[in-house]
């Protein structure tokens, strides 16, 4: 799957759909962070085209299976990068000033209010959805802009390298969402460490998360 082509993503989901009885878990894991200005096959900016709408498609893709085979859980890897972000409406691309951090926080806090418009719409389905900050993890996410870090402030932040999850380690905030039993019957939350999390206010916004559905919906080519 690359989800950089929505023709790969409609592929994978034409695949699973035709090949599977049932599907009871999605894992929207895969992401791309702080890389530079750079685009998808069909036009969109990476992050949000990778991290957000790739995963939108997908996932809409796999609803009717996912119905079919309740109970079952969709779960979002966010992170808690989405603090400080702020969806841009007006410039979804970021084409007027691109800024890869900006562009993260974007894309990680669209996948905080993807969860929340999924969760009230799949109400009374059967289908839940949780959404995570995964902890910083011992992974190549950091490839695009660690060897960008000046060596002086590699040497400040190495206290937070003591912090650093393995992927062992973590795994095991989406492993939670993905099968815990306490969390059966919860949808459209936030979790951290293996427990329920506030997300920052910006992830909280309804009306957000309404807008953000129908502009994702649109790009994707969505009715
Ligand atoms: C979830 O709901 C089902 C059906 O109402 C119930 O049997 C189960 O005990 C609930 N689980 C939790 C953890 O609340």
């Amino acid at each position: 799957l690359d989800l950089a082509s929505l023709q790969s993503v409609r592929d994978l989901a034409k695949d699973v759909q035709e090949n599977e009885e049932r599907l009871d878990i999605l894992i929207n894991n895969a992401g791309i962070m702080m890389c530079p200005k750079w685009e998808t096959e069909d036009g969109f900016e990476m992050q949000f085209g990778v991290n957000h709408l790739g995963h939108f498609l997908l996932t809409n893709c796999l609803l009717d299976l996912l119905k079919k085979s309740t109970p079952s859980r969709i779960v979002i890897v966010s992170s808690v990068g989405h603090q400080r972000g702020r969806i841009h409406f007006d410039d979804i691309n970021l084409d007027k000033s691109y800024n890869p951090e900006k562009s993260y926080r974007q894309s990680k806090l669209a996948n905080i209010l993807f969860c929340r418009e999924l969760a009230a719409r799949l109400q009374g389905t059967g289908v839940t959805v949780y959404s995570l900050h995964p902890g910083v993890i011992r992974t190549e996410l950091g490839r695009h802009f660690i060897p960008t870090v000046p060596l002086w402030k590699k040497m400040i932040f190495s206290p937070v390298l003591l912090l650093i999850k393995s992927p062992w380690e973590g795994a095991q905030t989406t492993i939670y969402c993905a099968v815990d039993e306490s969390q059966a019957n919860t949808s459209g939350l936030y979790y951290s460490d293996c427990a329920l999390k506030k997300p920052a206010p910006e992830a909280l916004d309804d009306a957000a998360a309404k807008k953000l559905w129908d502009l994702s919906a649109s790009m994707v080519g969505l009715a």
